[in-house]
């Protein structure tokens, strides 16, 4: 599965990217991730990204430009699946969600900052909208990572273990995972069950 990230904070999805899971699904081959930065696709003199609203209001609201020029560029190379828009007011996500996704080969992820993009964004590229819960994040980056992992760990083939997948939280509908011990058999006074 393809992942191709929009931002302006490439650097801050260097680091996860380059651990654990993502990592080694990545080694593996069997997810590409690609952080894009969106002040690349920017013709202005400062690579600025953003503008002052229509109708006034406080902060600022990213604009279609370098969105459409990236978006366009992408979907030129290949065809995706979707194009997602991580956003507070987006569907929540969930495991079904990330089940769902699976299926699919490549994907647009669109990071969002400030007051939020530009609509027209919304209305001509993007086909879903995904909030990883009901509070506002700074942006889209963490996220897509959060909503990445998720997707990523389902991939058959990315966990060393797959049953692990079948027993663990949410996977059943209505069960949470059992606890889990190791040894030492005794701490303290709190022993293992039998
Ligand atoms: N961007 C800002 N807050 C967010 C959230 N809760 N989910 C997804 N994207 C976001």
């Amino acid at each position: 599965m393809r992942f191709d990230i929009i931002t302006v904070l490439p650097g801050l999805l260097e680091g996860p990217f380059a651990h654990s899971i993502l990592h080694r699904a990545q080694q593996k081959g069997l997810a590409e991730i690609h952080v894009h930065n969106l002040r690349e696709h920017s013709e202005h003199r400062q690579k600025s990204v953003d503008d002052y609203p229509y109708g006034g209001g406080s902060g600022m609201v990213m604009t279609i430009e370098p969105f459409a020029k990236c978006i366009e560029a992408l979907q030129a190379e290949r065809s995706y699946d979707e194009v997602i828009f991580m956003s507070p007011d987006g569907e929540r996500l969930d495991q079904q969600i990330a089940n769902h996704f699976i299926s699919h080969k490549n994907v647009i992820i669109l990071c969002g900052h400030y007051k939020g993009i530009d609509q027209r964004i919304r209305d001509t590229y993007v086909t879903r909208e995904i909030s990883i819960g009901d509070y506002v994040l700074g942006g889209g980056e963490v996220a897509s990572l959060v909503m990445i992992e998720a997707i990523t760990r389902l991939i058959p083939g990315v966990l060393g273990n797959p049953e692990s997948l079948a027993e663990e939280s949410h996977n059943q509908e209505g069960y949470l995972e059992y606890p889990n011990f190791t040894k030492p058999s005794m701490w303290r006074d709190l022993e293992v069950p039998a």
